[in-house]
């Protein structure tokens, strides 16, 4: 018996809410997990795309792991399975491509497993996994999501109402950046007045959702506890921030989650010239990027 996931890509943070806030993309990996019959075959892992040269093909393999907590929760351990890892999510450029596969292998073996574990138990072990909730919980979800990891494991999440005409316009760079190299830049404390900022602004981005509240959204998405850090790690951040200033339509821009790649949130009028600014602050500076418009993907993983 074999289970194929379909898993999108996710932006955490969007600004201010740094390891809780995330939404889904409407751009997938599919995860497909099979239990081979044959004694001995061991475990198998093939990522079915040609970017695939840093990706474990073993036990190290981070879907592996997941998969392998599971079987672990219901007192049992893996010995022969096949791993399909189709993607389309590019890796390293902070689109939650790490949480995609780490969600759909899970829900895959669960489903294999004949469900032993119910959404609570499948977030916190893919939390275990990824460190922190922010892509993890819309992967599964989909929609705009607030997550937060208890000190139990479990995961506390909502659902945000996202205005349906407020487009993603998503910058991706021809550069890798990981999330380790990304949140090693970062400090281990914070002045007290940058963490009150992030307060602040996190509650207006959760009442200008609900309200739909345009300028109060543009007030909500700044940040001051990762994106002053990680500006020198994504050349034409800071640029691209300033171009789109002005720029009618942009509710704001922020770095997807540990980037490199940037997220312009739109109210859905402008789109062409947000595009057009994001591209050409880049090409200035020697740097080729894909642009592309999306809706949030209300959807999260699905089983195919
Ligand atoms: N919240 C995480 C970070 C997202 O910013 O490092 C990356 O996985």
């Amino acid at each position: 018996m074999k289970v194929s996931v379909e898993t999108p890509a996710t932006i955490a943070n969007l600004g201010c809410g740094f390891d809780s806030f995330g939404l889904a993309l409407p751009l997938y990996n599919i995860i497909t997990v099979e239990e081979t019959i044959m004694p001995g075959s061991g475990i198998e892992i093939n990522i079915l795309n040609n970017d695939s040269d840093n990706i474990p093909h073993d036990k190290n393999n981070i879907v592996f792991k997941a998969i392998e907590l599971l079987y672990n929760y219901i007192g049992q351990a893996p010995t022969e399975l096949k791993i399909n890892i189709k993607t389309e999510i590019p890796v390293a450029r902070g689109l939650g491509s790490s949480a995609s596969v780490i969600t759909g292998g899970l829900i895959a073996a669960n489903e294999l497993l004949g469900h032993p574990a119910d959404e609570e138990v499948l977030l916190s072990i893919a939390t275990e996994i990824e460190g922190h909730p922010d892509n993890i919980t819309p992967a599964v979800t989909g929609g705009v999501t607030i997550s937060a990891l208890e000190d139990t494991g479990s995961i506390t999440y909502r659902k945000l109402p996202w205005p349906l005409d407020w487009k993603i316009i998503v910058g991706i760079p021809d550069f890798e950046l990981t999330t380790d190299i990304s949140r090693s830049i970062l400090p281990q404390n914070v002045p007290i007045q940058d963490a009150a900022f992030n307060l602040r602004r996190a509650a207006m981005f959760v009442e200008a959702v609900h309200t739909k509240d345009e300028e109060l959204m543009k007030l909500a998405l700044t940040d001051k506890l990762h994106q002053p850090y990680r500006m020198k790690l994504v050349p034409g951040l800071n640029s691209i921030m300033e171009n789109l200033k002005h720029t009618e339509g942009v509710l704001g821009c922020v770095l997807a989650g540990a980037g490199p790649s940037i997220a312009v949130i739109s109210n859905g009028k402008n789109m062409n010239e947000i595009k057009e600014i994001v591209q050409t602050t880049w090409n200035n500076i020697n740097i080729n990027a894909k642009i592309h418009t999306w809706s949030v993907a209300q959807r999260g993983a699905r089983i195919l």
